[in-house]
């Protein structure tokens, strides 16, 4: 079972803590909510959140659940919810509620007071300061519907952030954008007035030290002893599931726990470790950020998420393709002839990360091989574009099983380790990675 279920997580601001709720609407920039509440859970702020209906297209509830920590809203008429936290009391218990991104249509009903579902219930009903970041298409933007609708809401007292102007996922070139979310989140502490820390946006560990930085890792020893304290390591883990229909998916073997193992050597070697995973039955390792997803398309977001980076390596048994569909009920059986069902390339997060404006420095791939091994995985190294391969021989019982007979392929030649169990393995691969970018300064 997921971790992310209703009630499970719902959890109690303190007092001192600087609260927003925010509320995601269904665009194309929802999946960077997930970096603006990664950005502020570093600044110390709590975040609530709550998702419109269409914004499950875009981003799961899962995904906003793990990283703000707590139970994720949407339902207005779910009697549960509404027993354990009215609508108005979410809005009450925030200092400040934030529309991100703030649709062409949620904007549409705030600024004629059109409550019918619970995001807009709340905004009709609270009295607390709202900030809406726009984000649409360009042509959605100058329409003067939508500039009317902005000026009426400024009237209200709604504060509304300009949005970025640029390239956009429809092809067009304009205002529309969602303004970075590291400058969302200067506008939220802004109006916070809370004091925004540049050292803790940056994606590294701050370079000032909390009294017990690390408590929860086994093997603690004093951060300037890790080699890589100080770094960012992003690691992708386990499977991806695509879904068929609401009962039925594609998945492949994948146990997820060399990965895993690579994470908790990253977070003993003091690198502050955010792992996405999919579907898998494993602990998180002690000190160690976990993002659960299923499928590649989430996986790929969550990636994009948690940039920047300064190593990356990406364990994960990406399923290459899912369905064309994810037919909404079951499909049933037609007689004899058997479902047809059409699939389409995923994409592919390692190529993407390497071609990506922010490449973590050190980018490295898996490759699970049953045959030529060092040829095979030589020439994924170029057609993927990373540093590394790290080429699994599956032809025995890797898959699901506790150890692994790996060559570590390089530019400069490659390296067959002897079978070992995985966090071995995971360690051995540490080590290399320290010698690249870790910090081996004897102090
Ligand atoms: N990968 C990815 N996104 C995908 C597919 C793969 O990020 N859509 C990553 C995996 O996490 C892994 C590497 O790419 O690091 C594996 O490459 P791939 O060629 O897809 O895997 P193999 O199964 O080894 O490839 P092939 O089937 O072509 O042998």
């Amino acid at each position: 079972m997921l971790p992310f279920q209703r009630g499970c997580w719902q959890r109690t601001f303190m007092a001192e803590e600087k609260s927003i709720l925010l509320i995601v609407a269904g665009g194309i920039a929802a999946y960077k909510s997930l970096e603006l509440v990664r950005l502020l859970r570093r600044q110390g702020i709590a975040v609530r959140a709550v998702m419109t209906g269409s914004a499950h297209e875009f981003v799961t509830p899962l995904s906003l659940g793990v990283l703000t920590e707590d139970e994720v809203y949407g339902d207005m008429f779910n009697l549960k919810e509404e027993r354990e936290i009215g609508h108005i009391q979410l809005s009450r218990e925030a200092d400040l509620i934030v529309v991100c991104p703030a649709t062409a249509n949620i904007l549409a009903k705030m600024a004629s007071g059109i409550a019918d579902d619970l995001a807009t219930t709340i905004l009709l009903a609270t009295d607390k300061p709202v900030l809406a970041v726009p984000a649409m298409n360009v042509r959605m933007w100058g329409h003067a519907a939508t500039q009317r609708n902005l000026k009426q809401l400024r009237s209200d007292g709604i504060h509304v952030m300009q949005p970025d102007e640029g390239g956009m996922a429809c092809g067009e070139f304009g205002p529309g954008r969602l303004p970075e979310p590291l400058d969302i989140a200067k506008q939220i502490c802004d109006l916070l007035s809370h004091p925004f820390d540049t050292a803790l946006s940056s994606g590294r560990a701050p370079t000032t030290i909390a009294a017990a930085p690390l408590e929860a890792q086994p093997d603690f020893a004093p951060p300037e002893h890790r080699p890589l304290y100080g770094k960012h390591v992003l690691i992708t883990a386990g499977p991806t599931r695509e879904a068929i229909d609401p009962v039925r998916y594609i998945a492949n073997r994948s146990s997820g726990r060399q990965g895993f193992a690579i994470a908790q050597a990253a977070a003993d070697a003091g690198a502050e470790v955010t792992l996405i995973a999919g579907p898998v039955h494993l602990a998180t390792p002690a000190g160690v950020i976990r993002i659960d997803v299923e499928s590649a398309l989430e996986m790929q977001a969550a990636v994009e998420a948690a940039l920047p980076a300064d190593a990356a390596i990406m364990v994960a048994a990406v399923a290459d393709w899912r369905a064309a569909t994810n037919a909404e009920q079951k499909i049933k059986k037609k007689g004899d002839t058997p479902a047809p069902l059409q699939l389409v390339e995923n994409p592919d997060i390692l190529a993407g990360l390497a071609k990506h404006k922010t490449r973590p420095e050190l980018l490295i791939g898996f490759a699970a091989e049953t045959e030529k091994i060092v040829e095979h995985a030589t020439a994924k190294l170029a057609k993927k574009g990373c540093d590394w391969i790290v080429a699994n021989d599956v032809s025995g019982d890797v898959m699901g099983g506790t150890h692994n007979a790996v060559t570590l392929v390089t530019a400069e030649g490659h390296d067959a380790w002897d079978d070992a169990p995985k966090d071995a393995v995971a360690r051995k691969l540490i080590e290399k990675i320290v010698e690249k970018i870790g910090d081996t300064d004897e102090r």
